[in-house]
């Protein structure tokens, strides 16, 4: 079946970002991103490149020239449905917080729906894509859906069939449009194989067949849980031994560097820092874990667990260690927060470590100034502001210099270039003596800082 019109449902860091390249990769296909929430489609509709509501580098560029075209953003969810060959379902999959399996298991309610919305007002054959990353065996809970509308249907003279395909995605946020132009693998699960090519020919367009793996359905949904879960536990395990080489001299760096020239280990994501944030690590693992206590794999689910543990235990670490270094109190003290989202080159602060770090510091007494260049002061706000407490004790300001002014220490967050280059010289003037900076980035120079008269304490450096 060839492919002429795609809806996309969810305009989110996925679903948008995905949808663009697609369009702009297949001229021929018209392609429409669609979402119930309308203020974000009217960002993706602004006529300012800047105002997109996701910040990915280049994705403005491609947002520019297929928008209009053959890239629409609306709010018309039934009409783009009715008019699609093909559907992915991209919407959102936190983790339950309520009912059997809250804190664990990924809430469906928006999937399901999502589906019912197809099996409502899909017309003839239409294939439907897996995007979010979903637990094992939601496929067939689709097509259950699918299917019991396809019986109601036919009573309505009206026919209407579906294939469901799983293609998870693999972008990471910050590279999200490079990880979809040149992506490692394609991974497409499913058992009719017309289906599979519908999806294979969009794909072959820009990614060598080579990278266009192909499995079945259920693999295809447990490799991208498995993909993240091991992605987070390598960033776990190597917090695990900054924190040893700060207790025996060691430095995380050249430990990870020593490590890393191991071609069987490799050199990436072996980067010490605050712990790991973003919307899916955690919820990912999370899934994981349920599905081995579901399936009765006690052992396997402790295992998987941990890498969570670790991560939160990591972050109470840095605020402690803040909280030491400034004497055993916070109260009063201003402090100058530098990032808040969850990793740099996005706006993006789901399950960023800044938000429990902040939420520790501000529990202590502290007075926060809190600067990131790309998340919104709103976001920022509604990230802190829990059970009320605390509404007046930060301030999001403008500047890098803005944050540090008065302040007793800077802590380093998000590993934005800009603060890379800092003239600490300049900055020491302003601060509170003695001075500190927690660099849990590991990206300013230690020695500038030091010439500055600036106290420093680096994530896994031993001699600080
Ligand atoms: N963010 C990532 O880096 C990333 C990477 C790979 C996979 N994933 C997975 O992709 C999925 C989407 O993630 P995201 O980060 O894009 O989420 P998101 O919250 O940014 O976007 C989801 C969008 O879906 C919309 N939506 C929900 N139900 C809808 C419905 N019935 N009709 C229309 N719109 C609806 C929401 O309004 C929201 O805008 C998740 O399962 C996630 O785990 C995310």
């Amino acid at each position: 079946m060839l492919i002429r019109n795609i809806c996309c449902i969810g305009a989110g860091y996925v679903g948008g970002p995905t949808m663009a390249v697609i369009a702009l990769k297949c001229p021929h296909i018209q392609v429409n991103v669609v979402d119930t929430n309308k203020e974000r489609i009217n960002q993706w509709n602004d006529d300012d490149f800047d105002n997109l509501p996701i910040y990915e580098p280049g994705l403005g560029e491609i947002v520019k020239k297929c928008r209009g075209k053959n890239l629409h953003f609306s709010i018309n969810v039934e009409e783009m449905i009715e008019k699609a060959d093909m559907i992915f379902i991209s919407v959102n999959t936190p983790t339950k917080t309520k009912g059997v399996g809250a804190g664990k298991v990924c809430d469906l309610k928006w999937v399901e729906k999502s589906a019912r919305q197809v099996a409502n007002f899909s017309k003839g054959h239409t294939i439907v894509v897996e995007k979010s990353t979903l637990p094992v065996r939601t496929a067939e809970v689709i097509q259950l859906i699918l299917n019991s509308c396809q019986n109601q249907s036919k009573l309505e003279f009206n026919n209407k069939s579906f294939d469901v395909l799983s293609n998870p995605e693999f972008l990471a946020e910050g590279t999200a449009i490079n990880d979809l132009l040149k992506p490692d693998r394609v991974l497409i699960g499913g058992d009719n194989p017309e289906a599979i090519e519908s999806l294979r020919i969009i794909y072959k367009r820009w990614v060598p067949e080579s990278k266009i793996l192909e499995t079945n359905i259920w693999s295809s949904e447990l490799a991208k849980l498995t993909s993240n879960a091991f992605l987070a536990q390598r960033i776990s395990s190597i917090n695990t031994i900054a924190a040893l080489c700060e207790s025996t001299g060691a430095d995380v760096r050249e430990v990870s560097r020593a490590i890393g020239r191991d071609s069987r280990i490799g050199s990436k994501f072996l980067d010490s820092g605050p712990g790991f944030g973003g919307s899916c690590f955690k919820k990912d693992i999370l899934n994981l874990v349920y599905l081995a206590e579901y399936f009765g794999l006690p052992e396997v689910a402790t295992f998987w667990n941990s890498v969570v543990s670790i991560n939160n235990w990591h972050q109470h670490r840095i605020s402690k260690l803040i909280i030491q270094k400034l004497f055993g109190s916070l109260s009063g003290k201003k402090i100058g927060i530098l990032g808040f989202a969850f990793k740099a080159n996005t706006n993006d602060t789901r399950e960023s470590a800044a938000i429990q770090i902040c939420k520790d510091l501000l529990e202590e007494g502290a007075i926060l100034l809190i600067h990131d260049p790309k998340v919104e002061k709103k976001k920022i706000d509604q990230d802190l502001s829990y059970e009320n407490k605390y509404t007046n004790s930060w301030n999001i300001v403008d500047c890098v210099e803005e944050a540090l002014e008065n302040v007793h220490a800077a802590v380093i967050l998000t590993e934005w270039q800009d603060y890379s280059n800092i003239n600490w010289h300049e900055i020491s003037l302003k601060m509170i003596k003695p001075a500190w900076i927690f660099d849990a980035r590991s990206i300013v120079d230690k020695q500038k800082v030091l010439d500055a008269g600036i106290n420093i304490w680096r994530i896994g450096d031993g001699s600080t």
